[in-house]
């Protein structure tokens, strides 16, 4: 088996609906007056796994195993020093979901758009400064009508849509490691080969 530590989040288990609640005999009503409080619901978490690449081709599985589960409105966000292979990683999802030209994006061009199975872009914040300038470049309507890919998504934290799908880069010796966040549920470790 490949080195991969699955953690998942407490998940959230509803009711199935009907189910019959039965309470047993020592079902005791809560005293009256006393005040309830409720959760806020069902919160799901977001599941997180952790991956050592050895190889490109590792890296290229990675992006095998997501693209299938992206569309439209998801933004997946890229961390990761220089080199690690974030620019590679969306290459590569970009040709899973039907890209035929991929033009190789300079860290000094700030967008590239494709159309694959259905438009994609591909923003690379490494040269911005603000979220001022993030703004500026239509992120919000970016993230409506593309699947958005950002390479230094740091830069725009706070403008990042709750279920976007995290993913860090970092070396380690002679492999990456990988760390990635979703609430989608992605199968990562059975797209890796043994
Ligand atoms: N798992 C891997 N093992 C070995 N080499 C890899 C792996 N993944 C990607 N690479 C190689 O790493 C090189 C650098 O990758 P890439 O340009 O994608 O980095 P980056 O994170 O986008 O860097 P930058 O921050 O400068 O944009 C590429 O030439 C790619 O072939
Ligand atoms: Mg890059």
């Amino acid at each position: 088996m490949r080195d991969l530590k699955k953690t998942y989040g407490s998940g959230c288990k509803p009711e199935p609906a009907g189910k019959k609640k039965t309470y047993g005999s020592g079902y005791k009503p809560e005293p009256a007056g006393k005040k309830k409080t409720y959760g806020s619901g069902c919160k799901p978490e977001p599941a997180e796994e952790n991956i050592k690449l050895f190889s490109e081709e590792d890296t290229i599985n990675l992006a095998k195993a997501i693209a299938p589960e992206l569309k439209v409105g998801d933004v997946v966000a890229l961390y990761g020093e220089l080199g690690t292979g974030k620019t590679f990683l969306t290459q590569w999802i970009c040709r899973f979901l039907g890209v035929k030209e991929y033009t190789s994006s300079p860290s000094y061009v700030l967008m590239n758009e494709y159309i694959g199975k259905f438009p994609i872009c591909h923003v690379d914040l490494y040269r911005l400064d603000s979220i001022d300038e993030v703004l500026e470049l239509g992120i919000y309507e970016i993230f409506e009508k593309n699947l958005t890919i950002i390479e230094w998504a740091e830069k725009a934290k706070k403008l990042l849509p709750k279920n976007t799908i995290h993913i860090w880069f970092e070396f380690e010796n002679s492999h990456r490691n990988v760390k990635v966040q979703s609430y989608k549920k992605l199968r990562l470790g059975e797209s890796l080969p043994d």
